[in-house]
């Protein structure tokens, strides 16, 4: 680590009406680092990931991106976005990837990682179309590039999705349960897509139930629970040696599936 600050986001609170789903979730995310977040269903992880790129707004807390502001929160609770341009500068930093790829069905393979460049950036076509190509040579998908998505299996899907979050050149990449909705069999390729961005040193923010991705692959690993950060550190102490009662219990459920 290089110790620069990529992502900062300071007590966090979001509600869902009169559900608390955020409760003050502090994390701060350096350079190149690697953070899989755990935790059950309905902890709050996807809430947590979609409030740092503005897909869902804050009730309280701040964010900063690579020093940038996004949201701060006065001592008064008032909650205050930066304005629509430079928010939008500062999320388009962060790529994502989501567990139902959300491809276009319309568009085949190479025009689904081209759009965003071209529409949201305004990069020329014949510029985008080689970093296109790179980046599905790199996911293994250059047989592809003509077919559309409803052709390709979940994981080849997935590798879309990644290279066409990667098209934007994010210095961030976030992933939230990436191969959820996969067969098993088919998680492996997506992990490895991802496996060789960390060792890229990309920073990424990873929610995920592949616990020996995240013991292997992660730097820190997070264990969330109804809306909070129980424990986090080192992948060996959380799953060699967890110290909290609820992350232990919440790993015997998943050693014991
Ligand atoms: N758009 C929404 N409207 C209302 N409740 C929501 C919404 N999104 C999530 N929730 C609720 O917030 C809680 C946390 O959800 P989520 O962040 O998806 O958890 P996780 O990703 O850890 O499974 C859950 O109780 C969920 O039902
Ligand atoms: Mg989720």
């Amino acid at each position: 680590m290089n110790g620069m600050k990529m992502i900062s986001a300071l007590n966090i609170e979001k509600n869902f009406d009169k559900l608390e789903v955020l409760k003050g979730v502090s994390l701060e995310v350096f350079k190149g680092e690697v953070v899989a977040v755990i935790g059950p269903s309905g902890s709050g992880k996807s809430t947590f990931l979609r409030c740092l790129n503005r897909l869902e707004m804050i009730d309280g807390g701040s964010i900063t991106i690579e020093g940038d502001e996004l949201v701060s929160t006065t001592a008064e609770g008032k909650v205050a976005y930066a304005e629509e341009s430079q928010a939008r500068m500062i999320c388009r930093r962060m790529g994502m990837v989501f567990q139902q790829f959300n491809l276009f069905p319309h568009l085949t393979v190479l025009e689904n990682v081209i759009e965003a460049p071209l529409t949201v950036k305004g990069v020329k076509k014949d510029e985008i179309i080689p970093v296109a190509k790179e980046l599905l040579g790199k996911v293994g998908l250059l047989d592809k590039l003509d077919c559309y998505p409803s052709r390709l299996s979940g994981g080849q899907k997935q590798r879309v999705a990644i290279a066409r979050a990667l098209a934007m050149n994010p210095d961030i990449m976030l992933f939230d349960e990436p191969t959820s909705a996969l067969d098993p069999e088919l998680t492996g390729e997506v992990l490895k897509a991802m496996r060789q961005l960390a060792e890229e040193h990309m920073t990424m923010i990873v929610v995920t139930h592949e616990m020996s991705f995240a013991r292997e692959v992660a730097n820190r690993v997070i264990f969330m629970d109804k809306g909070e950060i129980v424990e986090q550190g080192d992948p060996e102490a959380v799953f060699g040696d967890p110290k909290q009662q609820r992350t232990q219990a919440f790993l015997n459920h998943m050693s014991a599936k």
